[in-house]
């Protein structure tokens, strides 16, 4: 959460952090700001996007200069606590992502010792103490400034009379980028792109000095070389490409994820802790875990290997791991509840696999294997081909696992989705739209399926959405059905078909109208619903790829009708560093 970017080079610093943050803005969209160096520490800080400020501002000067995109932790969204902050002399400024657990401590000593503070977030303090410790020398300054933090940090710092930049990591993710007579620093790769392929990821502990034509990496004090590494994603990657929204771009990209989704792991990268194991535990949250519970239903049967399933919220909560292994799955690879489990798993000495979208992430760094799903980047807040691709490598896993090669089944996936991307959903986004309330059931794997589908439209359409398993309604929820409250049913063939039929009779008697996700010849389902939306008639695990992207796309939209910010929505942020 937060997004921070730095630069010094030959172009003008500010248009680049601008250009940056936009990139970054998934990561948090309450406010934004940047400092850059001229004779003086020049700061333009607001509450609201920084995609709405206009491409060239005439606002600050300079060629060295850090910026911030902030998803509030500490303080209200508004243009004080909007970063970067200043020291009380207004030559030093910082940006920071990440959280000072001992800040309040921090602020009354330095309020006691005469500083004054003017917003109330936590990064401040650093401002004020790198403050007390300059000598001249900004990056000793920082040195001896850090280690009386305590928490989360990716820090950029820019001082008056300084030539170059700071950036320091400790538990928040910060990759530099190498250019030509130019620096970059950012959160993660995305604003380097267009400028260069070649990248350091920090470490924990890293503190480097930046300028145009050089960097230096410091690791407790001592002067450290890290690999510089050659990225493969392109700009293009990041642009909209003609889409009206970036969740729409990566929802049609999806054919081809999914087919780089499960070519990802094979017989010969399988990590022996899985191939070994008699007990698999799951640790994901949101849509991860989604991913991770589709994995238990193929998995259990196939195999006859028990998978707990936990919500990395919930985790730490639980007692000691009984697995022998245990999978993170992350798309963005920095969820930190996510992170703890998987460091909670090497404490008990026991063996992790993370699944994540992101290189070099942090998840990547903790646990002991790693499997990459290949998605690309995901830049709309709300996850599609990344749960597409989660569910595709573990697919595979399952495939692997159990020796039945399903991959032949999986390559068809692409042609399955390439047909369902173009279905119509008029009539279900009519009922939806109007609606304040919805459900969502299914049965078996694809009661999963549905609760995706329902995070999904609540968290871009606002409407309010909740997924039963189909049992369940009638155990509670089914007292709030009525023709107010839509229900949307996936009836395929299969174990569940007869009861889920029988299900959809008995909330039809209640007079709620009934989107019906079935086969499209099949009567039966379109006798009892209002709107039937074909699903191919596929193997079942295709069948829940092509359900899932039917889903998403419904939720699009319905957002889209409803003219909601859909790639990013209000109160979220698409990596959730904090507990
Ligand atoms: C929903 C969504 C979130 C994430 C969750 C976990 O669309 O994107 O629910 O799935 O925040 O994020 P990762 O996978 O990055 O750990």
């Amino acid at each position: 959460m937060c997004g921070i970017v730095g630069y010094a080079g030959y172009r003008s610093a500010a248009p680049v952090l601008i250009q940056g943050l936009r990139r970054l803005e998934y990561r948090g969209y309450d406010s934004y700001g940047i400092a850059t160096l001229a004779e003086d520490v020049c700061v333009h800080k607001k509450a609201g996007k920084v995609s709405d400020i206009p491409d060239s501002p005439e606002i600050l000067q300079g060629t060295i200069g850090i910026g911030h995109t902030r998803w509030a932790t500490h303080g209200i969204p508004s243009d004080i606590n909007a970063h970067p902050h200043l020291d009380c002399t207004d030559k030093i400024a910082v940006v920071h992502n990440g959280i000072i657990e001992n800040y309040t401590h921090l602020r009354r000593d330095l309020i006691d010792r005469g500083h004054i503070f003017r917003s109330e977030t936590d990064t401040e303090v650093i401002a004020h103490l790198i403050e007390e410790a300059y000598e001249g020398d900004l990056l000793e300054a920082v040195k001896k400034t850090l280690p009386l933090l305590t928490g989360s940090y990716a820090l950029l710092i820019v001082s008056t009379g300084e030539n170059r930049f700071i950036a320091a990591r400790n538990q928040s993710p910060l990759v530099l980028g190498i250019g030509d007579g130019e620096i970059f620093a950012a959160s993660d790769i995305t604003p380097l792109l267009e400028y260069t392929s070649r990248v350091i990821y920090l470490d924990d502990g890293d503190i480097a000095e930046l300028r145009a034509d050089s960097y230096h990496v410091y690791f407790q004090n001592n002067p450290v070389e890290r690999e510089i590494k050659e990225i493969s994603w392109t700009p293009d990657t990041v642009q909209k490409g003609g889409y009206a929204h970036f969740m729409l771009k990566e929802i049609f990209e999806q054919p081809d994820v999914i087919h780089r989704a499960t070519h990802a792991v094979s017989e010969e990268t399988l990590p022996s802790s899985l191939r070994d194991a008699k007990s698999i535990t799951v640790v994901a949250c949101g849509s991860s875990y989604h991913a991770g519970m589709i994995f238990r239903y193929l998995l259990e049967p196939a195999c006859g290997i028990p998978v707990r399933l936990e919500l990395g919220s919930e985790y730490k909560y639980t007692p000691v791991p009984f697995s022998d292994v245990i999978i993170g799955i992350s798309q963005s690879g920095e969820t930190a509840d996510t992170l703890a489990a998987i460091r909670k798993g090497i404490c008990n000495n026991v063996r992790t696999v993370a699944i994540t979208n992101v290189l070099n992430s942090s998840i990547t760094r903790s646990a002991q294997d790693t499997i990459l799903m290949h998605a690309g980047p995901e830049i709309s807040v709300a996850a599609s081909k990344s749960f597409l691709a989660q569910v595709g490598v573990l697919m595979q896993i399952v495939n692997l696992l159990s020796g039945r090669q399903c991959i032949d089944i999986l390559d068809h996936a692409r042609y399955a989705i390439e047909q369902v991307l173009l279905t119509d959903l008029t009539d279900a986004v009519d009922i939806c739209s109007s609606a304040d309330h919805l459900f969502y059931v299914g049965r078996g794997v694809f009661y999963p399926v549905m609760m995706e589908g329902a995070l999904k439209m609540k968290e871009i359409s606002y409407i309010h959405a909740e997924a039963y398993a189909a049992g369940e309604l009638k155990h509670g929820p089914f007292a709030l059905l009525s023709p107010e409250t839509p229900v949307i049913a996936i009836c395929s063939p299969g174990q569940a078909y007869e009861v889920m039929l029988g299900n959809m009779k008995e909330m039809k008697a209640r007079g709620t109208p009934i989107i019906a996700f079935g086969l499209e010849n099949d009567t039966d389902v379109r006798d009892i619903a209002d709107v039937v939306i074909p699903i191919p008639e596929v193997h079942p695990w295709i069948q829940v790829l092509t359900s899932t992207v039917l889903l998403q796309l419904l939720a699009y939209h319905t957002a889209n009708r409803l003219d909601r910010e859909i790639d990013m929505p209000r109160n979220l942020a698409k990596s959730v560093t904090v507990e």
